[in-house]
């Protein structure tokens, strides 16, 4: 056994655990988290998986020299693309709005270690068909006072994994989706890596 000192200087400052994010889009949220672990060190964005060839998140990977994956539901189902991550040993899996549902081999393979985030307060706003602006308008035509984000786990069922956190904000009657849009990224920007920090310790 290590005495205390070691083992804290061990989990502190050598051990920096991996992650992987699967996206879709711009990829601001897999910025925010690069950039938040690029500071801290406490982990590293490993690798980036997404569907898309020409995804600004894939800009992001370049810049930032990450390794990234692109691929197609043939691959997101087979079995090299669980082999590929597993070379990664993630400590977390992290959707950052990746528009695929994830299947249940990965589900199954990294069962507890796959997150995502959704921009709306959950079980409101959620389920297929209700991402991105989609979930920003319902929200406005429904004239809420109050939308949010929801960090969770992911299980088979859109948006039905357990919540790991909910952060609320105001919604003003002359917003328009887009201006709820912007106010909803300020906070997905802020709380994601925090959690991600959060479950990783
Ligand atoms: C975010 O609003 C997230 O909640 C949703 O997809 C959006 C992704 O935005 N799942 P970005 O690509 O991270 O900018």
């Amino acid at each position: 056994m290590f005495p205390h000192h070691i083992r804290y200087f061990c989990g502190s400052s050598l051990f920096m655990h991996s992650l992987i994010i699967f996206a879709s889009g711009a990829g601001s949220n897999a910025a925010a988290i690069i950039t938040y672990f690029k500071q801290n060190g406490k982990a590293k964005v490993s690798l980036i998986v997404s569907n898309k060839a020409d995804a600004g998140v894939l800009d992001i990977a370049k810049r930032e020299e990450i390794p990234f994956l692109i691929i197609n539901k043939q691959t997101l189902n087979g079995t090299l693309l669980i082999e590929q991550m597993n070379d990664y040993k993630p400590s977390l899996i992290v959707l950052a709005g990746f528009m695929w549902k994830v299947p249940a081999s990965i589900v199954l393979a990294f069962h507890g270690k796959i997150i995502n985030i959704h921009p709306a307060l959950l079980p409101g706003y959620g389920g297929k068909g209700m991402y991105g602006h989609h979930v920003h308008n319902a929200v406005v035509s429904a004239k809420e006072k109050e939308s949010g984000i929801t960090i969770h786990y992911v299980n088979e069922v859109y948006d039905d994994g357990n919540i790991i956190l909910q952060a609320r904000c105001p919604v003003q009657a002359k917003d328009t989706p887009d201006e709820l849009a912007t106010r909803i990224h300020r906070l997905e920007h802020f709380y994601y890596p925090r959690a991600i920090e959060f479950l990783l310790s």
